[in-house]
């Protein structure tokens, strides 16, 4: 798993104006590479080598599938790529999230933070679980997954800033409403980490259980550089993440606060 397999891009699918999904065989036999959703793989284009969330995980077909978000020059090469172009791709690395013993669930998902959401949720509704979803963009046109995640039997609900589509608002606003009307056992979270925080916050005052999923600069993605450290307990996102529970937040001090670059110098948010 450690060593990248270079695999050909099946299908290339167009899910926003700034994202596309790259679906690829995959060999589901082999148990060290059975991804969980929440876990991520590092994607190599033979010059760049970056971390990416697995948004799609097919066992019937024999398929994964990584959602890019067009946003610099990595991620501007791969959205280049035509179908049979080859990049490397090793892991799957991390740790997912756990959702066992729940019953009913809330997936909150902003922006690109929508990937793991949309296959942690097709994965929970095939184990009988019951899944909310709030997808947020700042636009209708940057809105991810909304037909697949409906017909896979989610209850989605968009959220748009510029209220374009569906509820104008944040994602933690439209979360307050639902939260009047429904009793979730579990809430489920990736997107930018003030959004996180808030809905962190939002989940202790109703006392539901939160995982988290964080991004921080990576590199080996394998444990060893550590240069996805966290202050100040030292925690590597890429092995001990990148999904967390709230509590373990008592341990990343950093989160919504700060992260570093890739010289280690931190960005205050
Ligand atoms: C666990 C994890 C899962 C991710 N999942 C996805 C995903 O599913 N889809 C997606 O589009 N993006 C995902 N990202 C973010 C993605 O890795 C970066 O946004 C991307 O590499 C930016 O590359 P760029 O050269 O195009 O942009 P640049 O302009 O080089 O970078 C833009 C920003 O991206 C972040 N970034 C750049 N390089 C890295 C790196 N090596 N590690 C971590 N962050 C970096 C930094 O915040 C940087 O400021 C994930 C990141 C992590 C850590
Ligand atoms: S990326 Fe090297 S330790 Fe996490």
């Amino acid at each position: 798993m450690h060593v990248p397999k270079v695999l050909k891009i099946k299908k290339i699918l167009t899910e926003s104006k700034s994202v596309k999904t790259f679906i690829f065989d995959w060999n589901f036999n082999d148990s060290l590479l059975k991804p969980e959703p929440g876990q991520f793989m590092m994607i190599w284009n033979f010059e760049d080598e970056k971390p990416m969330s697995i948004s799609k995980i097919d066992f019937e077909n024999n398929e994964i599938g990584i959602s890019i978000k067009n946003i610099g020059s990595f991620t501007n090469a791969l959205h280049q790529l035509n179908n049979g172009d080859k990049v490397g791709i090793r892991g799957p690395y991390g740790h997912g999230f756990e959702f066992n013993d729940f019953k009913k669930i809330l997936a909150i998902g902003g922006g690109i933070g929508m990937a793991p959401i949309a296959s942690f949720t097709e994965f929970a509704i095939k184990n009988n679980l019951d899944v909310d979803v709030i997808s947020a963009a700042t636009t209708s046109n940057e809105l991810l997954y909304e037909d697949r995640l409906n017909d896979a039997g989610a209850n989605v609900f968009t959220c748009t800033d510029d209220g374009s589509c569906g509820f104008k608002g944040f994602a933690t606003h439209r979360m307050e409403d639902l939260l009047q009307n429904n009793v979730y056992d579990l809430i489920v979270t990736c997107g930018p980490e003030i959004m996180m925080k808030g809905v962190v916050e939002l989940a202790n005052k109703h006392n539901i259980s939160v995982q988290i999923s964080m991004e921080r600069w990576m590199k080996c993605a394998l444990g060893v550089c550590g240069q996805c450290c966290v202050d100040d307990s030292g925690w590597r996102i890429c092995k001990e993440g990148p999904v967390f529970w709230a509590d373990d937040l008592n341990n990343i001090k950093e989160f919504a606060k700060y992260k570093r670059d890739s010289s280690g110098i931190r960005n205050y948010y």
